[in-house]
This record gives C-alpha cells, structure tokens and sequence, in this order.
C-alpha cells in the first residue's frame, strides 16, 4: 500500500530505540539503570483511583469539551495557579492529553506554511504537531544556560510567524526560563499578532524559586496546554485540557468533535480526584531529592558540563568535551554499564543527554556512580 507522503519526514523516536534495547537486556536478567524514562515511575496515586472506582456504570459520550464539573474544576484551579479571573468555564477544553492538546491548538491556529518558532533544543514531538498542522518549524536556539535567547528569537521573526512554543519547565533541558527573558518577549510579541503556545506540562514540577507563571508577562495572544499526565502520575489515561480565549476553545471542541469526541469519561473522573487535591504532585518531595543527589553528583563527574534544572524531571548534559556523537556514547553506555539515557539527537542537540530521575533513590545513585566510571575510564573515543 502506498502511504501519505507526509509520512516520510517522520522518524521514530530515538527515546524509544534505546529503551527498547534496554527492556531486552532487562529481561535477558541484566542489571539496567533505566533513565531515559518521559514520566513519573510512582503509579496512579490511590486519591485518585478512588475517585473513578463506581464509576464503571458512567458509560456514555460526555460533551465534547468535557465533563461541566470538570471543566468547571479546572478553570477554578487555573484562575488561581495562573492569578487569572479571565479563566472561566468557557476558556477550558478538556483533551485527552498534552499531546492533543498542543496539535488541536496548533490546527486552530495554523495555516499552511506558517511559521512556528520553536525555541531548541526542544522535546521531539513539537517538530512532528507543527509539521502535521500544516506549519514550518523554524528553530531558534536557546542560550548557554538553556534561557530563551531573545536576540536569536527576534531574528527568526518574519511576517509569516504565526506561534512561539515555551515550555518552561522544559523538557528536555528542565530548564525555567528567567521572567527577565520572558518579560522582554512578551514586550516584543505584543507588537505583533504572533501567538505564544505555552506547554505547561510541568509547571507543577518546579525546583527554582525565581519560576513566575506563564500569565504573569501580560502576553497578548496566550494559548496554554497543560496536563495531569506528570503532575498526577496519570500518563496512561490520557487527559488534559486548554486554557485560551473563548474562541480558541471553540474551534478546539469543533476539531475535537470530529477527530475525538470526548476524552474518556472515566479519565475525566480521574481529574477530578487529582484536582480535589489541587493537582499537588504527590511525587515532589522525592523528585527534589533526586536532584539533590544528581546535581551532586554530576558536579562530580569531570567532562560533564550541565546546569542544574530548574523544574521537571529531567538533566541535561553536555558531553561535548568527550564526543560529539552522544548516539554512539549513549548506545556504549547502556551495552557497557547497563545504564539507559537519551541522546541529545532525539532533541536536536547532538553532544548533549538526557537523564531522567524519576527512578528510585538507589537506582538514581548506583547509575550515576555507573556513569562516573564510564567517564573516568574514558571508555569512548571521540568521534
Ligand atoms: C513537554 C511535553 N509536553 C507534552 C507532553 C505530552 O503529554 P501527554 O502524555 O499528556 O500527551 C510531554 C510528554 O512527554 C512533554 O514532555
């Protein structure tokens, strides 16, 4: 069969290549320290299953943009997080997931050869959502400390830039953005039309103090997709919504009812439960302590350059001084040490990796001491 050829510039994820390899060598009875890992190892917590059990008798269709109660919920939550009174009812689509989200959001916006600035290294699927909607990514690299760089910004503005992606915290970098930066796009991008997408994905996972929310720099054109999938622990339901103007949400309910209908009933109930509990992370206080012990730790490790992160769950590293080609060192490293990370190529960044700390305390400790050694042994050569 003949396939669409706008299938062709979509690769499948190195994240999943090399986690694939260390699942086999798991299961071949080898010891893996698995970081490569995009969500919180902790399981769905017990608050919220209660909150869907009974509920199996809840089996019809539910508006398109979710659940009244729900909607309502969230927006309540929103207008408090983001100091927002706009937020009401009809600002909130609920979607299932971040991923819908953003691609709803962006075939609301887009039209075809509009230009997406897309601030990178970036997480992998924004380049496939933008692409598929119909747009063009345009990269702008991010400064040394992984801060937007408004300069490279500024220059990648043309007449025809629709939408700027920030997600802060990020992913791959967990890296927040200073509101000095912030400040000086919005200033900017409110003498244009341009429209800031911001995925909040994991604006409950925040470690540094100076983190302001996306609300506070008074953009014009403010669309926010967000989520419970790492906040929640509830990655496998599939649930999340939107915050935008009134008709932003309306165009969304109108894509989602033709491509979705509704997010699962049963996943909205599971909201619900998480926002009783203010979509406080239950996994915070654990995460906080992994990056104690990875910032120790990589300080330690010669060759590896990083800046501490800021929120998510996630370092980035800099290998650049031992090799450019991080594919080569990440696959030498898992068949050497058994220890699993993302190259930086999966985020347009070769010479960079990925580690994900949402393991355990003494899996988190024992690879690091892994990683160390590999470095210390000098066991790639540079390529
Ligand atoms: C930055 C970012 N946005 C969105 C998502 C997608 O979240 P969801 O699983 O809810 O679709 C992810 C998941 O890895 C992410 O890292």
């Amino acid at each position: 069969m003949k396939l669409a050829d706008k299938l062709n510039t979509i690769e499948e994820s190195a994240t999943l290549a090399l986690n694939t390899q260390a699942k086999k060598m798991a299961a071949e009875g080898k010891k893996i320290y698995n970081f490569t890992a995009g969500e919180p190892s902790t399981d769905t917590p017990d608050y919220i299953k209660e909150s869907v059990a009974g509920k199996l008798d809840q089996n019809h269709y539910t508006p398109v943009g979710g659940m009244p109660e729900l909607r309502e919920a969230i927006a309540k939550h929103c207008r408090e997080f983001y100091s927002a009174d706009w937020i009401k009812q009809e600002n909130v689509a609920v979607v299932a997931g971040g991923k819908p989200g953003l691609y709803f959001s962006l075939l609301s916006i887009l039209n075809s050869e509009d230009e997406v600035i897309l601030p990178s290294p970036a997480w992998v699927s924004y380049k496939y959502l933008i692409e598929l909607a119909g747009g063009k990514v345009i990269e702008a690299k991010l400064a040394d400390n992984f801060d937007l760089d408004i300069s490279e910004i500024e220059a990648k503005i043309t007449d025809k830039t629709k939408v700027i992606i920030i997600n802060s915290p990020n992913n791959p970098t967990g890296s927040v953005y200073s509101s000095s930066s912030l400040q000086k796009l919005a200033d900017k991008l409110n003498q244009t039309d341009i429209t800031v997408l911001a995925d909040d994905m994991y604006t409950k996972l925040v470690y540094a103090e100076s983190f302001k929310p996306i609300t506070s720099f008074g953009f014009n054109n403010l669309v926010i997709s967000s989520g419970f999938s790492k906040s929640q622990a509830l990655t496998g339901w599939r649930i999340g919504y939107v915050i935008a103007e009134k008709d932003m949400i309306k165009a969304i309910v109108k894509l989602q009812s033709h491509l979705l209908g509704n997010t699962s009933n049963l996943s909205q109930y599971a909201a619900l439960g998480g926002l009783a509990r203010g979509d406080e992370p239950p996994m915070y206080d654990d995460l906080k302590e992994n990056l104690r012990i990875v910032n120790n730790a990589l300080s330690q490790t010669p060759k590896i350059k990083f800046t501490p992160p800021g929120g998510a769950f996630y370092v980035f590293f800099d290998i650049r001084e031992i090799t450019s080609d991080s594919m080569a060192w990440c696959e030498k490293l898992l068949d050497e040490k058994g220890v699993a990370l993302v190259p930086g190529e999966a985020f347009f960044a070769p010479g960079f990796v990925r580690l994900s700390f949402t393991t355990d305390k003494t899996t988190l400790e024992e690879g690091l001491r892994k990683i160390k050694e590999f470095v210390e042994e000098g066991a790639v050569s540079s390529s």
